[in-house]
């Protein structure tokens, strides 16, 4: 059954989230959870005009996604509407556009990168975990979206703290675990084509955990827990503090297990068999060899 989250704004002036949650702890890339944070409209990285710079900076303006236009849940990422203007064009309108802008990697700007590095320092902490020795890749990225506007249902390779920063929204989680929910074939398609479109099950929306989001609070959405959003009646900014694990023997073995059900197999799920999984990263970085040498064998025209 649903459940709805509501919590107040942040407690503590001197940290980013609050240490008194324990779910950081208890709960940290197993269940999402809720907490809170700092980061409100006030924060002069998060004003209109500063988060615009971002469009035209040059390093960040290589990393800004947008779309605009009328989403379903259940839409694909490729078959969004076509862009008919400007980035800067949905921005200045983002109140009646039906924008959905994505401003990543912005910590390759040194004020966010302040926030990214602040943040991850504080989840060290919180969490227990060898973040630094776990991660391949860090990163901040702003979401940017107008008044009503939905985020289609997706799956992504990242473990998220997405943090509300203005506007109000609520965002949909399911349990990456419930096998009717998100079949083997979603994850062996998402971890060898990036298909981040996860196919959305409407008769189990039901199964959804439901965050409403405001400004100071945020979420934890453990890595590949399916999800999508609805934002409210303002322009909604959020925060995300995330970042990728170096694990490749996940890949490996849904890479090999896209291909096996391919050739007509029936693969048995990553994690039923230690000694299964292994051959098969094994035989993908056998695989992986030999197509490496022989385009390097290729003759060059
Ligand atoms: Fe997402």
């Amino acid at each position: 059954m649903s459940t709805q989250n509501a919590i107040a704004g942040p407690t503590s002036k001197t940290s980013i989230f609050e240490f008194s949650n324990p779910r950081f702890r208890e709960d940290f890339d197993e269940r999402p959870f809720e907490f809170k944070h700092s980061f409100t409209s006030d924060h002069p990285l998060f004003s209109r005009e500063r988060m615009r710079r971002l469009l035209n900076n040059s390093t960040t303006k290589n990393n800004v996604y947008y779309n605009a236009g009328d989403i379903r849940v259940d839409q694909r990422w490729d078959a969004v509407p076509e862009r008919t203007k400007p980035v800067e064009e949905v921005f200045d309108s983002l109140e009646n556009s039906g924008a959905w802008i994505a401003l990543l990697r912005v910590d390759q700007d040194p004020e966010y990168n302040v926030l990214l590095e602040d943040s991850l320092a504080e989840i060290k902490k919180l969490s227990g975990r060898e973040i630094d020795d776990d991660k391949k890749t860090q990163e901040a990225d702003i979401y940017i979206t107008s008044p009503g506007r939905v985020t289609m249902y997706h799956i992504d390779p990242i473990c998220n703290f997405l943090m509300q920063v203005s506007g109000e929204k609520q965002i949909h989680i399911f349990d990456r675990n419930d096998r009717e929910v998100l079949p083997e074939e979603d994850l062996e398609r998402y971890w060898t084509l990036k298909d981040y479109a996860a196919t959305y099950p409407p008769e189990l929306e039901h199964r959804a955990e439901v965050f409403t989001l405001r400004p100071g609070t945020g979420v934890h959405i453990p890595l590949n827990n399916p999800h999508w959003l609805k934002n409210g009646n303002d322009i909604s900014v959020s925060l995300s503090i995330n970042y990728q694990y170096k694990d490749k023997r996940r890949k490996d073995v849904y890479q090999a297990n896209y291909y096996l059900r391919k050739m007509g197999m029936k693969p048995r799920p990553m994690g039923s068999s230690e000694l299964v999984d292994q051959m098969k990263v094994s035989a993908v970085g056998v695989s992986r060899a030999v197509s490496s040498k022989l385009r390097a064998l290729r003759p060059k025209t």
